[in-house]
């Protein structure tokens, strides 16, 4: 996306957007990484078992989409992130590069994180489908249900303080339920015991700003859950 445009966008959302004096608008970096190398130790086993994750998911064939991939999307950010952000699927981008989040609305997504203070790397992004669905139609249940135990074991490793739920679908099929949106955001549900806070879809706010405003609020309640939560 054009950087002039994301500003616009950012501005209509009501979002400051802090530029360094020196900064000349450049792109943001986006996660290039899967493997966030902080100084957090890993232990080895916990390694290990990040490790057969991520080769059992390059390797599925559990549905059919196995033949219509270029390849999985498993997710990235730090393995130890307090924010978990589950999307719905991958698309054409994410389905090329191997990497969740990096079209148009992935842009807009890591500005909106940017806006609550925080980064891509500090963050773990992943979808409910790790394979993309063919021009980008919606995942079928039998689809969500057999990956659902990848995300189940990232969770699990992850261990997150909270998870954002990106968009109506990532938060009905997470959730196992068919309200709509308008009333699953501003209350905190869970998902294996961890808080989960439904936000619009980024790709969604690309279409129809006159929701920005409900974005923004989403994303002010989950850091206020967080903080609440933090205790
Ligand atoms: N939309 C999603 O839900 N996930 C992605 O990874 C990209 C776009």
């Amino acid at each position: 996306m054009d950087n002039d445009l994301r500003l616009q966008y950012l501005e209509a959302m009501g979002i400051d957007v802090w530029l360094t004096r020196t900064s000349t608008h450049s792109e943001p970096s986006l996660l290039s990484e899967v493997v966030n190398d902080s100084a957090e130790p890993e232990t080895a086993a916990l390694a290990d078992r990040w490790d057969a994750l991520q080769a059992e998911v390059a390797n599925c064939t559990k549905c059919a989409l196995c033949t219509t991939r270029t390849q999985t999307v498993f997710g990235s950010g730090n393995k130890q992130a307090d924010w978990m952000l589950i999307g719905e699927a991958p698309g054409q981008h994410e389905d090329e590069r191997g990497l969740p989040f990096v079209g148009n609305a992935g842009l807009l997504l890591t500005e909106m994180l940017r806006a609550i203070g925080l980064n891509r790397e500090e963050v773990f992004i992943t979808n409910i489908l790790k394979c993309r669905p063919p021009n980008n139609r919606d995942p079928r249940a039998d689809e969500a249900e057999s990956c659902n135990v990848y995300l189940q074991r990232q969770q699990k490793l992850i261990q997150p303080k909270i998870i954002l739920a990106i968009g109506r679908i990532a938060a009905q099929t997470l959730l196992k339920t068919d309200e709509p949106l308008s009333r699953l955001r501003g209350k905190i549900h869970t998902f294996n015991n961890t808080p989960v806070v439904v936000v619009y879809h980024p790709a969604y706010l690309l279409r129809s700003l006159t929701e920005k405003r409900k974005a923004w609020q989403d994303l002010i309640y989950a850091v206020q859950i967080m903080k609440e939560n933090k205790g």
